[in-house]
């Protein structure tokens, strides 16, 4: 699969079932919230997708470069107004490298959670760190694993059912493996993998990256994050002067 889990069927129908993701509600705070910490600098899309949060924060004058896996989703941000200007490689972003640094990287809407292994999540932190420039920051913006939801023995959560389909999530506990489920009415079934990981968990990836924690809210408008949260948006910064990196170190 060159796409990877989004092929050309899911990048043709991809803006409209995440239609409520593009609202300027969903987009327009987490535009202000990336754009106040690229500041003069370049910003760093990890899984860039159809350009949803890069095309309004390069509108606001910030430069862009987006990595991402599939050709199918760069093809519809290439066909949109202003697609064309933004810099895209393709390739997976916990390896990839791009030239130059960023003041900000970011990894929206559960993304980090495609990366089905740990050592790809923390391989990730690595590679953003590289890319940022000294007292940048990386933010992700991912879920909290939803185990609460479950009873015990209980390792399926359904959370859509209508009479054209189902929808659910799929857990191993043992492994933190995930998957999300899609059923059509008529038969067809739609599994995209995914590795649910913890905000502590996170944090120590960001740490053997070299990486400190800086903010940790529940949405992009700032809401203090609390034990009800069901996601959170993060924020860690790579130190600034070679004395903040030895006191990172201890
Ligand atoms: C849920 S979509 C999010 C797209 C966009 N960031 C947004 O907010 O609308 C996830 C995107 O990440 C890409 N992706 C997933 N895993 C990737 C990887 N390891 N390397 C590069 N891109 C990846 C997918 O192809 C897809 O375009």
């Amino acid at each position: 699969m060159e796409d990877g889990y989004f092929g050309e069927s899911v990048a043709a129908g991809y803006d409209e079932s995440s239609a409520e993701m593009f609202e300027p509600g969903a987009v327009n705070p987490a535009v202000d919230f990336l754009a106040a910490l690229a500041g003069d600098g370049r910003a760093l899309e990890l899984g860039i997708g159809t350009g949803r949060i890069a095309l309004p924060l390069a509108q606001r004058g910030i430069p862009v470069h987006g990595i991402e896996l599939s050709r199918a989703m760069v093809s519809r941000l290439r066909a949109k107004s202003g697609g064309d200007a933004i810099d895209v490689t393709i390739g997976d972003f916990s390896a990839t490298r791009v030239a130059g640094t960023f003041s900000v990287a970011y990894l929206v809407y559960n993304t980090i959670m495609n990366l089905t292994t740990q050592s790809a999540q923390v391989d990730c932190f690595r590679n953003v760190a590289a890319h940022l420039e000294p007292g940048g920051c990386f933010v992700v913006e991912v879920c909290v694993p939803s185990l609460r939801s479950l009873p015990p023995g209980q390792n399926v959560f359904p959370f859509h059912v209508s009479a054209t389909g189902w929808a659910y999530d799929v857990y191993d506990f043992a492994t933190q493996a995930m998957s999300s489920n899609y059923v059509r009415a008529g038969g067809e079934l739609r599994s995209i993998p995914f590795r649910y990981v913890w905000p502590a968990e996170l944090d120590l990836m960001a740490q053997l990256a070299g990486l400190r924690l800086r903010e940790r809210w529940q949405d992009w408008t700032r809401k203090p994050f609390t034990g009800e949260s069901t996601s959170h948006v993060s924020v860690w910064e790579k130190p600034a002067t070679a004395a903040e990196v030895v006191e990172h170190a201890r």
